[in-house]
């Protein structure tokens, strides 16, 4: 994996050939991984993810005109440029570039002051494998923003908020808001339990005999976003069903028996999420007491809520979570995490059986394409920040 010194060296390089200078600030946001909470957020519900160790930087300089100049150093130096005096629009030569359009649109339109400037931006999450890349260069945009213009007003959520602005109404994809609440918000060496409701984060100290492992399953995401969006609304179906505001306001006992006037597949969906949330808290709870083998039982139950109610999974992920699940037994938890139909698999357990994981992974798995997983340990880091 890249270090942030190399990606810092790759963005230093383009922002010197692109704009002869060097960046005044440089603004870096991490990616995320979800421990648990899947498909909560935009049910007004809970989530308990944290900060990763691989993000997006970004390099800035103000310009002494009204244009705001994009290089993107991962994108063999791709260049995109727009004025702050026009409506912004998207680009369509350079979808990469939306992120960065959609943050400076809603920056303006929630009435804060911007003049020109460059950019240079480069990262290290791994590329869709659902660790949040995207989530990330939103919120380090607007981070290098507010630096460079004292937008001292601007507080971490807000700018998460603004970033997911940015994504749902620009970019046009429905996400909810844990992604951009981590990667503004998270803390070294914690998990943050999110009300995705009342934005209160709550930071869960991450037991010191545990690792946080991910494994990309390298199997290649396809209908993300369609089925994404297709549980979005079963979702709101069913919480219109029960007359709530969202699924969150939804009793555990409501649903223990299944309406006959209600779609059974909706049904499912409501309570993947009902049940989700409650194994949230609890995991929150687990991890404070550093009850390993309590946070197993969710982890476990959550992969399985997802498998079977939300329909998310896909066999490879389940054959991956079960070969982690066969080493760490009781003494680690491990589940899909993100959005699904692919991506990674995370697990929370002590180093020498992430290690015997890793191994075990390598001997006994491959995608459908025939591609190995990729096994790697990070840790819990800090949300945005300057430099
Ligand atoms: C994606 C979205 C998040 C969240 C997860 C599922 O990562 O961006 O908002 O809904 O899926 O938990």
């Amino acid at each position: 994996m890249t270090t942030y010194l190399e990606v810092q060296k790759k963005a230093t390089a383009s922002f010197a050939a692109c704009f002869q200078s060097t960046p005044t600030i440089w603004a870096r946001a991490p990616g995320r991984v979800n421990l648990i909470g899947e498909h909560t957020d935009y049910n007004d519900g809970f989530v308990l993810p944290c900060a990763i160790n691989f993000g997006t930087l970004v390099g800035i300089s103000a310009r002494h005109d009204r244009l705001v100049c994009v290089v993107a150093a991962d994108q063999l130096d791709a260049r995109d440029e727009f004025s702050l005096d026009a409506p912004i629009t998207q680009s369509q030569e350079n979808p990469w570039s939306n992120y960065v359009r959609g943050v400076v649109r809603e920056l303006q339109s929630a009435g804060y002051a911007l003049n020109g400037a460059n950019l240079s931006v480069s990262g290290n999450v791994p590329q869709g494998a659902g660790l949040s890349s995207s989530a990330s260069l939103e919120v380090a945009v607007g981070q290098a923003f507010k630096a460079l213009y004292g937008l001292q007003k601007l507080l971490p959520s807000q700018l998460a908020v603004l970033a997911q602005r940015a994504e749902n109404d620009f970019v046009g994809c429905r996400c909810g808001i844990m992604d951009q609440m981590i990667s503004a918000c998270g803390k070294a060496r914690h998990a943050l339990l999110l009300d995705c409701r009342s934005l209160v984060a709550t930071p869960i100290s991450m037991p010191a005999e545990l690792v946080v492992l991910i494994v990309n399953s390298n199997v290649r995401r396809g209908l993300v976003e369609s089925e994404y969006n297709t549980r979005r609304q079963q979702c709101e179906a069913a919480a219109a069903y029960y007359g709530v505001k969202a699924l969150r306001d939804l009793k555990i006992e409501q649903l223990e028996n299944p309406p006959a006037d209600l779609p059974a597949l909706v049904f499912r969906r409501a309570r993947h999420v009902v049940t989700e949330n409650q194994r949230t808290l609890d995991a929150a709870d687990a991890l404070t007491r550093g009850d390993i083998a309590e946070l197993s039982r969710l982890m476990s139950a959550s992969h399985l809520s997802m498998r079977d109610d939300f329909e998310i999974t896909t066999p490879a992920i389940d054959h991956l979570v079960d070969i982690v699940g066969e080493v760490v037994g009781k003494r680690g938890g491990v589940r899909m995490t993100g959005g699904g139909f692919g991506g990674c698999v995370v697990a929370l357990t002590t180093h020498a059986l992430a290690q015997e994981a890793i191994t075990q992974i390598a001997e006994r798995y491959r995608s459908p394409q025939g591609a190995p997983a990729t096994s790697f340990l990070c840790v819990p880091s800090d949300g945005v920040g300057t430099f």
